[in-house]
């Protein structure tokens, strides 16, 4: 396919990475599923099973956590690629769902060797920390990422290569329970985990995913060199990057483009365009600020609408308006060719919708996101009104059929982000899309 990048201008694209542009749950999903059928190959670059990406398959709604979206697609090649940490038991219990739908999962699934296992004493750490935080709970999805990316980062983490070498692997788990069994004991008060019955597990593990553990780094760089199209899918979104985001509140990944580098062994010369999918309004789950947030009738709309409610947990969501600042955040993070502005359709019912352009910040205008932490209640979002279009767009697919009050938002978007929108999603079927 054929990817508009500037009014009146096509360009072909080879490879292609689609960011979160927002706090995640932006819709990735869809659009990764829509613009698919043109790539030969999804590569995830970071994040684990925290990522919740709902498609439709044979009228069912699937919740993918792991697996790129484009497994529903049999000729895709799809790669867990090396910046991701894995749960393998959440992996295969991914694949049995897809298989049990109909989905062919065979080989064209692959692991890299590099990326990192979560293994059960990161998400009993996770769960215990987050109980004894207090007020500093982050509101993690408490599946044990923050410490399966620390053990990583600390160098004595488990890869996936690791599962098929038992010697190795013995001698990784002892160490890790010899250290994580005290912690999780005296510090809080929890179980610890047997490092046989770990072992044991781990292996079998290896075992049934052997055919698919590869190199990824050599196999997706063998892929482009032979002029194979890669689309790059990112989980979670831009604020939620462990360097760039609204730290500490945030993931414990690289979400933004520069992930996908390091995430898969990519040369940032093979990206060569960026989409950032961006929600109508915002949401945001879990703590931290969040400066446009709606507390009343107005949010609690936006969440019933728009169905906005955790893949992952089930969380109700928190809602706000359009926060500019954080998509121009995205917009210089990332360098975004264009937007793919999802659920505009949820908007459909305002009088009036805000946007807010900029914040005041003690006393300074900031139109980007500032790095330093600020307390929720420091944020002054200043705001302009966009009159709100009162009509349905659910399902239009040509963007003259919206109504004028719609496209003034859209172009207010695109004015304010020097972003061109070149999808908009009008509903969360395939065809509900306005192709620009
Ligand atoms: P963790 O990734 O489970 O450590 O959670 C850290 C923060 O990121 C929490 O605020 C989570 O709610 C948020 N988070 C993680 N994954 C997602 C996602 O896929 N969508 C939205 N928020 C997420």
């Amino acid at each position: 396919m054929v990817i508009p990048s500037a009014p009146g201008m096509r360009k072909h694209v080879q490879n292609l990475a689609v960011i979160g542009a927002q706090w995640g749950d932006e819709g990735k999903g869809k659009i990764v599923d829509l613009l698919c059928e043109s790539y030969d190959v999804v590569a995830r670059y970071q994040g684990g099973h925290n990522a919740g990406h709902t498609v439709k398959f044979a009228d069912q709604h699937f919740a993918l956590r792991l697996i790129p979206s484009g497994i529903l697609h049999p000729d895709k090649l799809c790669l867990l690629g090396n910046g991701m940490v894995i749960d393998p038991d959440a992996l295969l219990d991914e694949i049995g769902k897809l298989r049990a739908l109909g989905v062919h999962v065979e080989d064209n699934l692959k692991i890299s060797d590099s990326a990192h296992c979560i293994l059960p004493y990161h998400k009993a750490l996770d769960l215990a920390r987050e109980e004894t935080a207090g007020k500093a709970k982050i509101g993690t999805t408490g599946r044990g990422i923050g410490p399966a990316y620390e053990t990583k980062v600390s160098r004595y983490g488990i890869r996936i290569a690791d599962l098929l070498d038992a010697v190795v692997l013995r001698d990784k788990i002892e160490f890790a329970c010899a250290e994580k069994n005290p912690v999780l004991k005296t510090v809080y008060g929890k179980e610890g985990f047997d490092p046989q019955t770990l072992i044991e597990a781990y292996l079998r593990y290896g075992e049934i995913l052997a055919d698919r553990i590869t190199n990824g780094t050599v196999l997706v760089n063998q892929l482009i060199r032979e002029g194979k199209k890669v689309m790059f899918e990112g989980a979670q979104g831009t604020l939620l990057d462990v360097d760039h985001g609204t730290y500490p509140y945030v993931t414990s990944s690289n979400t933004v483009v520069g992930g996908v580098c390091t995430g898969l062994g990519v040369a940032p010369k093979h990206i060569h365009e960026v989409i950032g999918v961006v929600k109508a309004y915002t949401t945001r789950v879990g703590g931290g600020s969040f400066p446009t947030e709606l507390e009343n009738e107005h949010g609690e709309h936006l969440r019933k609408r728009g169905n906005e409610f955790g893949t992952v947990t089930g969380r109700p969501r928190r809602t706000g308006w359009l926060d500019l600042p954080i998509v121009r955040t995205s917009a210089m993070l990332n360098g975004l060719d264009s937007i793919a502005l999802t659920k505009i359709d949820v908007l459909d019912d305002f009088d009036e919708i805000p946007v807010c352009t900029a914040y005041k910040v003690r006393g300074e205008n900031w139109n980007t996101y500032p790095s330093f932490a600020v307390e929720h209640q420091e944020y002054q979002p200043q705001y302009r009104t966009m009159k709100g279009w009162k009509t349905s767009t659910v399902g239009i697919t040509n963007f003259d059929k919206l109504p004028q009050a719609a496209k003034d938002y859209i172009r207010f978007i695109e004015d304010e982000t020097e972003a061109k929108v070149s999808i908009v999603s009008t509903g969360p079927r395939r065809e509900e899309t306005i192709l620009r």
